[in-house]
């Protein structure tokens, strides 16, 4: 196949984009950023967020290449940036409305990549684990969860008035490989690693948040399996959670990095913070029965693979073993007022 991958320079788009090459398919990515991780497929530079015209042959009035299937990635895809910069989520619901505009002229199926965030804290709602038909625009945590459920009402318009196929995945916390760009994107795993293996002492809001951490490689699994599941007809129009179907608490995760990387961790405890949703465990009842999807990196297995994958990284970029900016770790601090040592965060 002939595959269309928006936001191919972010983590799951390379590991999606290399996945899928290494399956015989061909993959056109599009992103605003230079990929810094491989130069095995072939992608645009361009920005996805311009109000553009429709313009049948692509976005932007680019011509694209001839695509069966698009994989719409592009976001802006951290949780506390849009809540410092509220523009950004807005510019989340423009990019999905030109790639679905693009996906209309062409008669393309699309897969979008939602994101558990748009349960809202269900910890609060309900205590079951979260399925597929439990997600309310009234529990709307943060201005990303706003925009992923945007992004979900657009495509569901879409399927309605044009016939438009669609899979929406709701991914969870995914971490490991070319997940460890802390100056763009700071992440609990790999900042935990980072800071721990500088044998600094690391901060954990929300000492109860119970998150489902997904091992990379699971969740592009589950992806080219609804990929092929699309463009076959086989399985369409279904909104699908893809995570690991476990809770894990923060902490654990960060005991697990030192004793990955033989360090005596040293954590500092503090309340959550704004706009995070602190308990979620995914139900993939429906990832099982519709996609055959079965994750199989528990967390202690995929810490071990994202540490070792970090150090081999971190060898060939000695450079890059620094502290963070402080921008880095506390942003919101001067823009949104928060008190100073109070925010990494959480997804
Ligand atoms: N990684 C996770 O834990 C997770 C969880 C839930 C949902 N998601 C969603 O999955 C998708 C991929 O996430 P990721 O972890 O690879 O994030 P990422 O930030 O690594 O990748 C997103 C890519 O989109 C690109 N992008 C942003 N704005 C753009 C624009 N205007 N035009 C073109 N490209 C643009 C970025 O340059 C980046 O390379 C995102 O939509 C994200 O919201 C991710």
């Amino acid at each position: 196949m002939r595959i269309l991958v928006t936001g191919s320079s972010g983590q799951i788009g390379t590991n999606l984009a290399l996945r899928l090459g290494h399956d015989g398919h061909e993959v056109f990515g599009v992103d605003k950023r230079l990929n810094t991780w491989t130069d095995e497929f072939r992608y645009l530079l361009q920005d996805l967020s311009g109000h553009y015209p429709s313009f049948p042959g692509g976005i932007g009035g680019v011509e694209y290449p001839e695509v069966d299937v698009a994989v719409h990635l592009a976001a802006h895809a951290k949780v506390h940036q849009l809540v410092r910069q509220p523009h950004r989520a807005l510019e989340n619901a423009i990019m999905t409305f030109n790639v679905l505009e693009f996906c209309r002229q062409q008669g393309l199926p699309i897969v979008f990549s939602s994101s558990r965030e748009v349960y809202g804290d269900v910890h609060r709602f309900a205590e079951e684990e979260a399925k597929e038909t439990s997600a309310d625009f009234a529990y709307t945590e943060s201005t990303y969860s706003a925009s992923k459920i945007a992004g979900e009402a657009l495509i569901y318009s879409y399927a309605r008035c044009y016939g438009l196929n669609y899979l929406v995945f709701r991914f969870s916390n995914v971490y490991g490989r070319y997940d460890n760009d802390l100056a763009r994107m700071v992440r609990v795993i790999p900042l935990f690693i980072h800071t721990l293996q500088r044998e600094e002492p690391i901060t954990v809001f929300g000492p109860e948040k119970t998150l489902d951490f997904t091992y990379v490689d699971d969740c592009i699994d589950g992806i080219v399996r609804g990929v092929e599941a699309l463009a076959e007809g086989h399985v369409v129009n279904e909104t699908i959670n893809l995570a690991y179907g476990q809770g894990n608490t923060l902490t654990r995760a960060a005991e697990l990095i030192a004793s990955q990387l033989a360090v005596e961790p040293k954590i500092t405890l503090a309340p959550s913070l704004l706009g995070e949703v602190t308990h979620y465990v995914a139900d993939l009842a429906k990832a099982r029965e519709l996609l055959g999807y079965e994750p199989g990196v528990p967390l202690e297995d995929g810490i071990q693979r994202a540490v070792g994958w970090f150090r081999e990284h971190r060898a060939a970029h000695p450079e890059e073993d620094a502290p963070l900016p402080r921008d880095a770790l506390f942003p919101q601090d001067a823009e949104i007022g928060w008190k100073p040592g109070r925010t990494v965060p959480a997804s």
